[in-house]
């Protein structure tokens, strides 16, 4: 079997890869400094495919703990780089913890890649690069707009550091995957998005109001130039996300690429505002949100949503879900999670 290690895999679209890396026979090396998960989840990947995925704690940052790392596993085929902070409102009060951890932590795994002879990587990035594209969908020629928060622009000069060693060395070849707005949760419910404090995130905050955990959804905005005022993105289911990287790995793995670097945006193409996701949930969920209007937030875009076009065509990859499923698997997980941890 491949071996395939997932930094970051105890984390939300982590330990979705994971599985369906699994479901593809992959042999999974799940990799995370635990900082903002549990290793409950590596119970819920065991349950779902019946193999419970090899696993170490480490943080990428610190050098000698890679060095470390990469020497115990020689063995390792590609890697799908997820460890990284990801909320954007906390890294507009800490900005050097997200350029240390989350650049630190690329380069040392490009370092191991071209010393141990590891040829492919997949990495986590985010829309967020195209800030308010001038052109929607946002297509992967969009041009990167300044980044809005730290954690943006960390994506940002991930994606160029990962341009210059695919250059300094010919041997490695790495793909990009621009992610929309992932919600939702696995099927089983076993696994989902690791509800750390309050939510900065519409669907976590929308169904941890609906089981009553929170009293009131605020909805951020309603003067946007959009149908009904409120700001659209676009919502994408995460087995779906999930997927996609299983396809990046076996175009690297089968040497498909066309160029060394490679970069696709995950969406649905679908763009969705606030409201409309609300009225959603209510549906499938059957329960009425209570939610007040407020004013924008800083640092929100008006709208954005994928141009999905090169990524269904080159990658052979698009998004199967419907809103209702999605909402509605993001819903069972709330209810499940909160079931099993009264
Ligand atoms: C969506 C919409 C809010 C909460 C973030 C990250 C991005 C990416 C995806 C990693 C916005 C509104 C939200 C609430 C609200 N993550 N909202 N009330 O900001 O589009 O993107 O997640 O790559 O990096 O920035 O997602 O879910 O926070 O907001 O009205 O309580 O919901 O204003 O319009 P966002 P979000």
């Amino acid at each position: 079997m491949k071996q395939i290690l997932v930094t970051g895999g105890t984390g939300y679209i982590g330990s979705h890869t994971a599985v369906e890396l699994q479901h593809k026979s992959y042999e999974v090396i799940v990799a995370d400094n635990l900082s903002n998960s549990s290793l409950d989840v590596l119970d819920g990947i065991e349950q779902i495919t019946g193999k419970r995925p090899l696993f170490e704690q480490i943080d990428f940052a610190k050098d000698q703990a890679c060095r470390d790392f990469f020497a115990k596993y020689p063995n390792i085929e590609a890697i799908i780089h997820f460890a990284a902070y990801k909320a954007v409102g906390e890294s507009m009060e800490q900005p050097i913890k997200y350029y240390r951890n989350n650049l630190l932590g690329l380069m040392n795994i490009l370092e191991a890649m071209s010393h141990h002879g590891i040829k492919h990587l997949v990495f986590s990035s985010s829309a967020t690069v195209y800030g308010q594209p001038e052109l929607l969908p946002a297509s992967e020629k969009a041009p990167f707009q300044p980044a809005t928060s730290p954690y943006g622009n960390t994506k940002q000069i991930s994606e160029e550091i990962i341009q210059d060693c695919l250059q300094a060395d010919p041997q490695l070849s790495a793909i990009a995957l621009r992610y929309f707005n992932p919600i939702g949760a696995h099927a089983s419910a076993l696994i989902g998005e690791l509800p750390l404090g309050v939510p900065n995130n519409l669907v976590p905050f929308i169904t941890q109001t609906a089981i009553g955990i929170r009293g009131k959804l605020k909805v951020f905005g309603t003067d946007y130039n959009t149908p009904d005022g409120t700001a659209i993105r676009d919502y994408i289911h995460v087995v779906d996300l999930a997927k996609a990287h299983v396809y990046a790995i076996e175009r690297l793995l089968n040497n498909q690429f066309q160029t060394p670097f490679e970069f696709f945006n995950l969406g649905t193409g679908k763009g969705r505002s606030v409201l409309e996701i609300i009225q959603c949930f209510e549906r499938v969920s059957g329960v009425k949100l209570p939610y007040e209007l407020v004013g924008r937030r800083p640092g929100d875009v008006e709208q954005v949503w994928a141009d999905t076009e090169l990524a269904n065509r080159v990658l052979g990859w698009s998004a199967q879900s419907s809103l209702e499923e999605t909402l509605l698997s993001a819903w069972n997980w709330e209810k499940n999670y909160r079931a099993k941890n009264q």
